[in-house]
């Protein structure tokens, strides 16, 4: 028997190639806010999209970072304000779209992240603008969650904060957007959203419709990712891809993630790897451990994807991601045998953590790490 659940997922979502020069239409004010990275600025594409949305009054904010801080947070927050915005649009990874949630948010919420965020005693509420996500990497999945991702730099802490008034109003998912994407950016952000879909898949918070979409996300991405990172034009790979992310962002917008994720803030916060990079290095660790307490659904799973064992599974993703030059050794993005043990004690300080289906402490997610120096 299935056990209860709720499944709660407001995003209006449209999915067309070419849908991003549509954004205008469902836009009701006049004051629209692009929030993007400078990539996505000079190269015209956020122009384009800004071009389309007709009698807008449309400002550009372009200097969002990779990681992004809680600074650069409350500097398009200002921008906002002062042009009394009632339209915020994310454009690009997960960076812009985590961004573009908050200052959706401080338009009518008064003070900075940090009123908000960790250690903030303030809580947000009535976000009065409309929020139009358009991922440009298929891989985020934060414009169908209500999860941002921040950095404190001065405490040099990155966290994730959950807030009702984090779902955007609108998901538009461009797949044209992805065509031009560098294969290093396939290869990571496709990765990252394997982990969101077998995070949503054996997480403590799983539920029966989560498992279907994460399932087929699986499936998806693993058919999908070589050629898309080896013939970027490929517009079938390109289209399967973003719609796996899609599915996999949805799974876990209801579960949360797992140890993958929890153990990818202190990697991308201290030693500089990009998010997915961070997530995927713990992966093919992480399948192995997984069926101390999933051992059932993990048996389900690798049939479903053709594996016989948990182990070989394992393996195929390591060779996979080898074959796509992503490291998969810790070693690779310079984390010695000494930083183990402090990687292991800010993982276990992200709650989602504990929802991995297997014991966490100091000591097992210690010598996880070390599998994998
Ligand atoms: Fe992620």
């Amino acid at each position: 028997m299935n056990k209860n659940f709720e499944f709660f997922m407001p995003v209006k979502i449209y999915f067309e190639a070419g849908a991003s020069k549509k954004a205008g239409q469902y836009i009701k004010g006049k004051k629209v806010l692009i929030i993007s990275d400078p990539f996505l600025y000079h190269s015209g594409i956020a122009g384009q999209i800004g071009e389309s949305m007709r009698g807008k009054e449309v400002v550009y904010f372009s200097d969002v970072e990779p990681n992004p801080s809680c600074e650069s947070v409350d500097q398009a927050a200002l921008l906002a304000r002062e042009m009394q915005a009632d339209c915020i649009v994310g454009l690009g990874g997960g960076s812009a779209l985590d961004i573009s949630k908050m200052v959706s948010c401080l338009t009518t919420n008064e003070g900075s992240i940090y009123d908000y965020y960790v250690g903030g005693s303030r809580s947000l509420s009535n976000r009065s603008t409309t929020l139009i996500c358009i991922p440009t990497t298929a891989g985020t999945g934060s414009e169908v969650t209500n999860v941002g991702v921040f950095t404190n730099k001065k405490a040099g802490i990155k966290m994730p904060m959950v807030s009702n008034e984090f779902w955007p109003d609108y998901a538009i998912i461009d797949s044209v957007l992805t065509y031009t994407l560098p294969q290093v950016m396939t290869a990571t952000t496709g990765m990252d959203a394997f982990c969101h879909a077998i995070e949503a898949y054996w997480n403590k918070n799983s539920q029966p419709m989560c498992d279907m979409l994460a399932m087929g996300a699986m499936k998806q991405i693993l058919s999908n990712i070589e050629s898309a990172y080896r013939e970027p034009s490929d517009k079938e790979a390109r289209s399967a891809m973003v719609c796996a992310s899609l599915i996999a962002g949805i799974a876990f917008s209801q579960t949360r993630t797992t140890g993958i994720h929890a153990l990818s803030f202190p990697l991308t916060a201290e030693f500089g790897a990009s998010h997915g990079t961070a997530c995927a290095i713990t992966l093919p660790a992480f399948i192995k451990i997984s069926s101390q307490q999933a051992g059932e659904k993990m048996i389900t799973l690798i049939r479903y994807l053709g594996f016989e064992t948990v182990e070989e599974f394992a393996d195929a993703v390591e060779q996979l991601m080898q074959s796509m030059k992503m490291p998969t050794r810790l070693r690779e993005i310079g984390v010695k045998e000494s930083d183990i043990e402090h990687i292991a004690e800010v993982g276990l300080n992200a709650a989602i953590i504990q929802l991995t289906p297997a014991v966490m402490n100091k000591e097992t997610v210690s010598s996880l790490l070390k599998s994998i120096l």
